[in-house]
């Protein structure tokens, strides 16, 4: 927990997440090309580093919306039942949707989250994740485009917590207790 000591240990350096975001902006800006102005939706609050290197990449008309769903709290693990802690500002009805999340693990948060914009009738609705952590799915969910897939472990840095600390550290460690 917290406050037992831990250290870690650098999984993806600042430098190889730019390089996937160049890569990823991209593909993206190919499947939006003809989008009249992208809503794109970021997860709070892991994704918020992410949503601001990923939408600068992106030289296409932009709007920026944030959305809370419950996750872990302080806990390392998903408490699997979702809710909504803060909502869209915006209208998304008919407007082509990119929802920008940090981590894919049990796959619960990102299910939810698009089933409930789904039924808002939006235009396109894809998903982006920075890591994705496909051995610990408990629903079959796969995200339009993933920055990397790695193992089972708990990860930290480039907007991700524990229990709120370790945001800040601008690469992705993994958190080993010592
Ligand atoms: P899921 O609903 O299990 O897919 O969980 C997704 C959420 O769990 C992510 O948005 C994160 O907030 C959190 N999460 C999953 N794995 C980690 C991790 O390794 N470190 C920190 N948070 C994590």
């Amino acid at each position: 927990m917290p406050n037992r000591p831990y250290v870690i240990d650098e999984m993806i350096s600042a430098k190889s997440i730019a390089a996937r975001i160049e890569g990823l902006a991209k593909e993206i800006k190919r499947e939006f090309a003809k989008t009249d102005k992208l809503v794109v939706v970021g997860l709070l609050r892991g994704s918020f580093v992410f949503i601001a290197d990923l939408v600068r990449e992106l030289d296409l008309p932009v709007e920026v919306d944030f959305l809370e769903a419950s996750s872990y709290g302080d806990a390392m693990e998903s408490s699997r039942e979702v809710r909504i802690l803060k909502d869209l500002r915006g209208q998304i009805e008919g407007r082509d949707v990119l929802v920008v999340e940090d981590i894919v693990d049990t796959g619960h948060t990102l299910s939810h989250v698009t089933e409930y914009l789904g039924t808002r009738h939006p235009g396109k609705l894809k998903t982006i994740a920075l890591l994705d952590k496909p051995s610990r799915r408990e629903v079959d969910f796969r995200a339009d485009w993933i920055g990397f897939e790695i193992p089972d472990e708990f990860v930290v840095g480039y907007g991700i917590d524990f229990a709120q600390r370790n945001r800040n550290l601008p690469y992705i460690g993994k958190v080993r207790f010592t």
